[in-house]
């Protein structure tokens, strides 16, 4: 299958999309909405770091895609007043060009690394020591007349970013002075940011229609941004460009999302547990291979928010779908997988 999918929550490579996202991006904390516990724990940690006029310590953002990572790691550096830059695992192809990037920051500055979970090995080792001590360790030469040579780094911080701490090496890890989880958004949030967005896109939409929207954005703040740019184009050709309730509801339901969030590609997952596999449980790569998915997207993308709305079960022996999925797609459990879901 492998179609767009306007809930991926992905949606890096396409161009509009980047820039749609980067102008409804918050800039500091009083426009970042929810995660309300991160943004105390930083707070904190910036308000302390500020005072001693030291950087602040390595950072580990964790969680679902589309959740505002690597928002956050941009409202710190605009908080910490520090400059940022940024890169990503798999874009550090070498020790060498991460020794450049590092011996090219200032004191103060902030390197960024998405996905640092796809950071190759040998790369990874260089950067332990250099998060450690703010030393480069570097091998000139090779062979009998190969030396190391110890290089002093500026005093910078790192922001790690990663839908999956799992991957992590340990040693890695351990390296950050906080690791912290972003977890999904409440509606009511998810409503504020699309409130926000709105007003900066200048489209008129009504609580009620927000509210809506809301239910339909998997709790998640760039589904919620896309959904309000898709019915805001529906508006625009079938209207006066005003959202209300009424319309949204056309407009989603030609984008066949149904209340809960759920996509065809969704519905087709929960579809195959149930009809192949009588609800479960089965082995992810038996997903994969039903849905003709990768295996991390199926993690990535589809089991979070699944899990998290209680529509799919992960057990020792593989997934499993929830009554409640049972329900939702209009079936009824046979006689053995209703005892099993006992
Ligand atoms: N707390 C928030 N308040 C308002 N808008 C937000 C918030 N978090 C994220 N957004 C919006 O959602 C978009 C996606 O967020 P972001 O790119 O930071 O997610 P991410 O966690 O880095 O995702 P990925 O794992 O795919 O890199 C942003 O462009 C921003 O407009
Ligand atoms: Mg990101």
């Amino acid at each position: 299958m492998a179609i767009e999918r306007i809930v991926n929550t992905s949606g890096k490579d396409d161009p509009v999309e980047e820039e749609l996202q980067q102008t409804l991006r918050p800039r500091d904390f009083k426009s970042y909405i929810g995660q309300e516990r991160l943004k105390s724990n930083l707070r904190l940690t910036i308000g302390a770091a500020q005072k001693r006029g030291e950087p602040i310590d390595h950072i580990l953002l964790h969680g679902p895609p589309g959740l505002g990572k690597t928002t956050m790691a941009s409202v710190i550096a605009n908080e910490m007043g520090a400059q940022m830059r940024i890169t990503s695992g798999p874009a550090i192809e070498r020790a060498g060009d991460l020794a450049s990037l590092l011996t090219n920051l200032a004191d103060g500055d902030i390197l960024f690394i998405d996905e640092i979970h796809r950071l190759h090995r040998v790369v990874e080792e260089v950067l332990y020591s250099a998060m450690e001590d703010f030393k480069l360790d570097i091998m000139l030469g090779k062979g009998p007349s190969a030396r190391s040579l110890r290089l002093d780094l500026p005093k910078f911080t790192i922001i790690g970013a990663t839908t999956r701490t799992g991957a992590l090496a340990a040693p890695l890890r351990d390296r950050f002075g906080m690791i912290h989880r972003l977890e999904f958004y409440t509606p009511e949030e998810v409503a504020k940011i699309i409130r926000r967005s709105a007003t900066i896109l200048k489209v008129p939409i009504d609580t009620e229609a927000a509210t809506l929207l809301a239910g339909r954005a998997r709790l998640t703040p760039r589904i919620a941004n896309r959904l309000l740019k898709r019915v805001r184009d529906y508006a625009d050709m079938n209207g006066d460009g005003t959202i209300d309730s009424k319309l949204a509801i056309t407009a989603l339901g030609l984008l066949e999302i149904d209340e809960l969030g759920l996509d065809p590609a969704d519905r087709h997952l929960l579809r195959a547990i149930i009809e192949h596999h009588d609800g479960g449980p089965v082995g992810v790569e038996t997903l994969a291979a039903l849905t003709a998915e990768e295996r991390s997207t199926i993690e990535d993308f589809y089991e979070p928010y699944l899990m998290q709305i209680g529509l799919l079960e992960r057990t020792p022996r593989g997934r499993k779908v929830t009554p409640r999925a049972w329900k939702h797609l209009g079936k009824t459990p046979s006689a053995k997988a209703q005892a099993s879901l006992l």
